[in-house]
């Protein structure tokens, strides 16, 4: 029995209550909220935007964040992101388009402006797929080792048609130590150069990503650490730039918390730079975001419905039929695995594959999320007096990218928690 997979369109019109369960639901009017105030942000800061796609992997909140079509790059960390995102290369502004030889030559302009990363670092068995996607995008890549600069010219060699040297970013790391190469690294100049003199690859610019300022608890922190991420890709870009002074560079920084604090950036870039920013998890938000302090609790789009299948009075507990798949087990300050909206001193404590188990875990965290709410729970509930047998649980989870991704549809709803419409995630890698 899956309702949600075969008739997810029947519900449109509906309240949310009368949906199946686990349902992931997202709030139209935080999502537009959310996007709007990120591209106002950028547009004052007069500095490009690339949007990673990676958190709702679809194709209608992709539009949103790109502001329907003015901004023109992404950043995929998957191949099926990428061709989830051709249909927004498809649409363009094309439908208004009126004769086959305009509409041609407007797709020709289009493919060329649409700029798509790729952002792990290359490795061969992406290639070929690359190659294929880059006839319909222009696909860029992620270097950080002199071997992916082999890689690309062993593939180059053997390419019956010889294709163009790759767009590439060289990936900074500002100390969250994943991808990427430190600027004070001896490799960098070394790796920037083996790019230079290769004919598989050309320089598009320097990307780093601060995963670390998830830990930020204060804009004054978010500010710093966007700040580092800065002066990394300049740090970074300037290798090439003193070396051949005509060239020019695009340094690439974000993180949804340094993107939440953009406004705020102070940097004057030298000569030949221009400044990017990118981010992805902003439009929904989720409790970790909120942990950050840089976002209130309303400003989450993302919300997990769950049905109360069992009460245990003698462990003050109950069960959902919300677990590990539909909510992650990804973690913040704030407890459990998902936190109970209008009661927010209950929370998933313990969950198995589709089992949750509700617990009352009173906390610093949860005592703000109250204050927020409004909700007026008091100290060491009893949960017979709280839940019952087909109650409907509504959930904030801890980490949106990674519960979506469980998900093969999403429930959006108006301001009413009124089902308005249907969206299908891209799914796979
Ligand atoms: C390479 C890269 N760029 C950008 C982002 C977007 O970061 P956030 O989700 O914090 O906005 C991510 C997220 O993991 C990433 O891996």
């Amino acid at each position: 029995m899956d309702y949600s997979l075969q008739n997810h369109a029947s519900y449109i019109g509906r309240p949310i209550a009368e949906l199946p369960t686990p349902s992931l639901l997202l709030s139209k009017p935080v999502l537009e909220r959310n996007t709007t105030a990120l591209l106002e942000d950028v547009k004052k800061l007069g500095i490009s935007f690339r949007p990673h796609v990676k958190t709702m992997k679809c194709t209608e909140v992709t539009r949103m964040m790109l502001g329907d079509g003015l901004h023109r790059k992404i950043v995929a960390s998957t191949l099926c992101e990428i061709r989830g995102a051709l249909d927004l290369v498809r649409e363009g502004k094309l439908d208004e388009v009126r004769t086959f030889a305009i509409h041609w030559y407007r797709k020709q302009v289009l493919r060329k402006s649409t700029q798509c990363l790729y952002g792990l670092p290359v490795f061969p068995g992406a290639l070929q797929h690359l190659h294929d996607l880059s006839q319909s995008l222009k696909i860029q890549l992620m270097i950080d080792n002199e071997q992916q600069v082999d890689v690309l010219e062993a593939y180059l060699e053997k390419a019956s048609s010889k294709p163009a040297p790759w767009s590439v970013f060289v990936k900074i790391d500002v100390g969250s130590r994943r991808a990427g190469l430190a600027t004070e690294s001896p490799s960098l100049p070394k790796l920037i150069e083996r790019i230079e003199s290769s004919s598989a690859a050309t320089i598009h610019g320097f990307y780093c990503h601060a995963g670390h300022s998830y830990a930020t608890r204060t804009e004054e922190a978010a500010t710093a650490v966007l700040q580092e991420e800065v002066e990394g890709v300049v740090k970074a870009a300037k290798f090439l730039i003193d070396a051949r002074p005509d060239r020019r560079i695009v340094v690439s920084v974000g993180s949804t918390p340094t993107a939440h604090v953009v406004s705020r950036l102070k940097a004057t870039l030298p000569e030949g730079m221009e400044l990017e920013l990118h981010a992805g998890c902003y439009p929904s938000n989720d409790l970790q975001q909120v942990a950050t302090s840089l976002v209130t609790p309303n400003q989450q789009a993302i919300r997990i419905l769950a049905d109360v299948c069992s009460v245990y009075p003698e462990r003050n507990e109950a069960l959902i039929n919300a677990g590990t798949v539909a909510l992650s087990k990804e973690a913040s300050e704030f407890p459990g695995y998902g936190i109970v909206i209008d009661r927010p001193q209950w929370c998933v404590v313990r969950m198995s594959q589709e089992h949750g188990i509700l617990g009352w875990a009173e906390s610093e965290q949860t005592t703000r999320l109250m204050q927020h709410t409004g909700s007026k729970s008091g100290t060491g509930e009893k949960i017979e007096d709280s839940f019952r047998v087909g109650d409907k649980v509504l959930l904030y989870v801890q980490h949106a990218c990674i519960t979506s991704a469980q998900h093969f549809v999403y429930y959006v709803v108006d301001e009413h928690d009124v089902v308005r419409e249907t969206w299908v995630p891209w799914k796979g890698w």
